[in-house]
Parts: C-alpha cells; sequence; structure tokens
C-alpha cells in the first residue's frame, strides 16, 4: 500500500492531492486572484503566492484525506517545465518534507503528469494510449507507451491552443484566463464567422495565424461598427471555439489513424471544454474508440495528477534524487 502526496506548483495554481494506491482521496487548489489586474500571470507575483498557499494548502489536503504526514509513503512533486520561481517554491518544500520524513522524493514532469491525470477517475486507459494535451503553455500529441515513456508524434509550433483561447479573449475584451469565458459565451450561440484552419501536414498544431485573424477581423468589423464587439460577442467566441476545436479535432482523427491506437485521451484544460468534450465523445462513438478525458477538476492544473503520476512512477521505483534541480527540462 502506497500513499502519496502530490504538489503542483508550476504556474499560477497551489495544488495539493493525497492518493492511496492510486486512488485520489483529496485534492486541494489555491488560486491565485492577484493576478486578474495584469491580464496574465506575473510571475514575481505567483511565487510569492505560492510561499503563502504552500503550507495551508499541504495541511488541507492531509486533513481532507484523513491522514498524517508520517502516514506518507512519498512526495511526488512538479519539476519543470513551468515559472521557475513557481517550480522552486514547491519543489523546495517538497525536498523538505522528504528528507524530513525520509521518504523518498519523485520529480513529475508536467505534462507528463497531464498525460496521466485520467488515472485519477475510475475509469482508467490500459498503455499503450493517444494522448492529445491541450493547455494553456503545451498542445501536443503523444503515444503514451508507460508512465516513464511517451513519444512525442505532433505539437504546437507557435502558440498553444489554451493561449490561443486566453489571447483571442484578451482581443475581445475579456479577462483572464480566457478560454472558460469564451466557452461560456459560446453556449448556445451560433458560429457564424467563418476563420481559415492553419494547414500544417504533419501532426503538428498552429495556432498564431487564427488570432491575427481575428484580431484584423475585430479590427475591420469595428471601424464599420464600433459596437459590433459587443452586439457580437457570443457569436465571435462560437466562431472562435469552433475552429480551434475543429484543428484539435482533425489533428486528433489523424493521429488515431496513423497510429492505429483505439484507447484516446484529452488532458489540460483546454479538455475542460464543453464544445471539446462533446466533439470528442460523438466521434469516439462513431469511430469505435475508448475515450478518456478527466472529470473537470483534474483538467486545469492539479495535484492529483502529480501524486497519481508519482504513484506510476513509484510503482516502478523511480524516485529523484535530493539534490536535483526543480526544472528537469522537458524533451519537447
Ligand atoms: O492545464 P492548465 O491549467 O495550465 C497549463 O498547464 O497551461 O491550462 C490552462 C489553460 C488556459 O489557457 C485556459 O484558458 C484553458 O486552459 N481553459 C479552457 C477552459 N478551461 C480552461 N479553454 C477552453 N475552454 C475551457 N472551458
Ligand atoms: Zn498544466
Amino acid at each position: 500500500m502506497a500513499i502519496i502526496l502530490g504538489i503542483e506548483s508550476s504556474c499560477d495554481d497551489t495544488a495539493v492531492a493525497v492518493c492511496q494506491n492510486g486512488q485520489v482521496l483529496s485534492n486541494v487548489v489555491a488560486n491565485q486572484h492577484v493576478h486578474a489586474a495584469y491580464g496574465g500571470v506575473v510571475p514575481e507575483l505567483a511565487s510569492r503566492a505560492h510561499l503563502e498557499h504552500i503550507v495551508p494548502t499541504v495541511d488541507t489536503a492531509l486533513k481532507h484525506a484523513g491522514i498524517s504526514l508520517t502516514d506518507l509513503d512519498a512526495i511526488a512533486v512538479t519539476q519543470g517545465p513551468g515559472l521557475l520561481g513557481s517550480l522552486v517554491v514547491g519543489f523546495c518544500y517538497a525536498k523538505g518534507l522528504a528528507s524530513g520524513l525520509q521518504v523518498p522524493l519523485i520529480g513529475v514532469d508536467h505534462l507528463e503528469a497531464h498525460a496521466l491525470s485520467c488515472f485519477a477517475d475510475d475509469l482508467k486507459p490500459d498503455y499503450p494510449f493517444l494522448c492529445l494535451t491541450v493547455s494553456g503553455g503545451h498542445s501536443r500529441l503523444t503515444i503514451v507507451h508507460d508512465a516513464a515513456n511517451m513519444e512525442v508524434i505532433g505539437k504546437t509550433r507557435d502558440d498553444a491552443a489554451g493561449e490561443a483561447f486566453d489571447k483571442i479573449g484578451k482581443l475581445m475584451g475579456l479577462d483572464y484566463p480566457a478560454g472558460p469565458l469564451i466557452d461560456r459565451l459560446a453556449q448556445g450561440a451560433t458560429s457564424k464567422f467563418t476563420f481559415t484552419k492553419a494547414d500544417i501536414p504533419n501532426l503538428d498544431f498552429s495556432f498564431s495565424g487564427l488570432k491575427t485573424q481575428v484580431m484584423y477581423f475585430l479590427r475591420d468589423q469595428m471601424r464599420l461598427e464600433p459596437q459590433f464587439m459587443e452586439q457580437n460577442k457570443s457569436i465571435i467566441a462560437a466562431s472562435v471555439q469552433r475552429t480551434i476545436i475543429d484543428m484539435l479535432m482533425d489533428k486528433l482523427d489523424a493521429a488515431t489513424k496513423s497510429t492505429g491506437l483505439t484507447s484516446i485521451a484529452i488532458v489540460g484544460g483546454v479538455s475542460a471544454n464543453s464544445e471539446l468534450r462533446n466533439r470528442a465523445k460523438e466521434w469516439s462513438q462513431s469511430h469505435n474508440l475508448e475515450l478518456f478525458i478527466p472529470g473537470l477538476a483534474y483538467c486545469t492544473d492539479n495535484g492529483a495528477m502529480v501524486a497519481v503520476a508519482g504513484y506510476e512512477k513509484f510503482k516502478q521505483g523511480t524516485f529523484t534524487s535530493i539534490d536535483a534541480s526543480p526544472y528537469a527540462r522537458s524533451k519537447n
């Protein structure tokens, strides 16, 4: 039996969870509201807020799980990629805890933790599975052979899918992060405006062209009708969302055909998007595929994905040196 504490602090959320043999016992997130006024994450403010949140968030996660520190068998923690100052807070705290408790430290790559986030749910995929990771910092397609072996077969050439939502949302005057706001605005609206999808021949993505198209489209429309944005916000949101989801689904379909894999996972913050979830569900049913999209609590950054990924590494006996750096450079 193994009880693992998972700590995630790569960006602006201090997230901590406890899992027992891969089963999530608690999952707590302390969000940082300090960034709202700046339209994006301010790294220095993020690391300071992590310092304030880390101890109470760990305490709450232990309390919710009904265990104490001495019950822990290992400490799993995000070891890059992410904001260095933010990573340092979680990683150094985890190091101190692991050495004080004399239990193993398990460094987990943030993207690998996202890929394994569907293991936090009751229904878990078997290896190998095809994984579409779509977050604020990354968009990529991987074949997940096992917890330690993920083969990247496609990635974004510029912006990530979540970044496209956030940057286009900013053009629309929406707060950061704009992804969930565009999702909400688009619900019930018709996608009336057409934007061109990036034409990339392999399994790579590109979203920066869409951002530029939307910028010029809004500029031109508002020259003709200054109220255009306010009068059409939901339709713009639905049209942008449709284009992004089309691009993701096109590549996911192509990757499924080229790999022949029938177990498909969609993970990362953008996997919370309702249109992506619905479209992927219909697509998987019509193609006879097994689809795994984590529950909403495990899509955006969370401690549970670090804890369950840590458990996978614990089973393999893959531990991290107490001298390790908080930023293990991601392979991609
Ligand atoms: O995985 P995540 O929490 O952090 C990173 O690792 O980047 O992803 C955050 C991203 C943000 O860009 C946010 O706008 C996007 O996920 N996001 C969404 C939705 N919820 C979060 N994008 C579209 N629709 C959503 N419902
Ligand atoms: Zn993330």
